[in-house]
């Protein structure tokens, strides 16, 4: 293995849902399984209007209920993203368009893969968006994203093994 650590990075439009969601689960799943010296995760928003803004309140209550705590402050997608991260996952098919669009070359696009293609349990093509809905929405997003980072989890590993 590899010392330097593999980078991903979560997107979804207002990074204060989704994308800090699946932040805080990888995290948590790296935690537990003693990786955190060889997986750094972040997350960001297409979008910039939630800035600096803490993870939505109901997003954090469905976290929570599964026992995990959602941290952090919403930030917009850079472009030097692109290089900074291995990984880029985009929750759904307008972030993934949003972020292909931001790189006209093609140059990273290798490196953008949408959440879903991860997940093992779940048929979903794409991550919800939870924000004019009711609870259940964001209940749902954390069950899929658990299974999603599940299924990341495996993916990285592997790569770290073939780097
Ligand atoms: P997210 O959810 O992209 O998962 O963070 C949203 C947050 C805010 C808005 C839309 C989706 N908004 O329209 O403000």
């Amino acid at each position: 293995m590899t010392q330097t650590p593999y980078k991903l990075l979560f997107v979804c439009l207002g990074n204060i849902c989704r994308s800090p969601s699946a932040e805080n689960i990888m995290n948590y799943l790296v935690e537990q399984n003693h990786l955190q010296s060889q997986i750094e995760c972040d997350s960001a928003g297409t979008g910039n209007y939630h800035v600096g803004n803490p993870p939505d309140r109901r997003m954090a209550a469905a976290a929570m209920r599964r026992g995990i705590q959602l941290v952090g402050r919403a930030r917009q997608f850079q472009k030097s993203d692109f290089e900074a991260f291995d990984l880029i996952l985009a929750m759904d098919q307008a972030n993934y368009q949003d972020i292909l669009a931001l790189d006209p070359q093609g140059k990273y696009w290798h490196k953008v893969k949408l959440m879903c293609d991860f997940c093992n349990i779940h048929k979903d093509q794409e991550v919800p968006d939870p924000y004019y809905g009711g609870s259940e929405g964001f209940n749902y997003v954390i069950d899929l994203l658990l299974d999603a980072c599940d299924g990341l989890m495996q993916y990285v590993e592997k790569q770290k093994q073939v780097l």
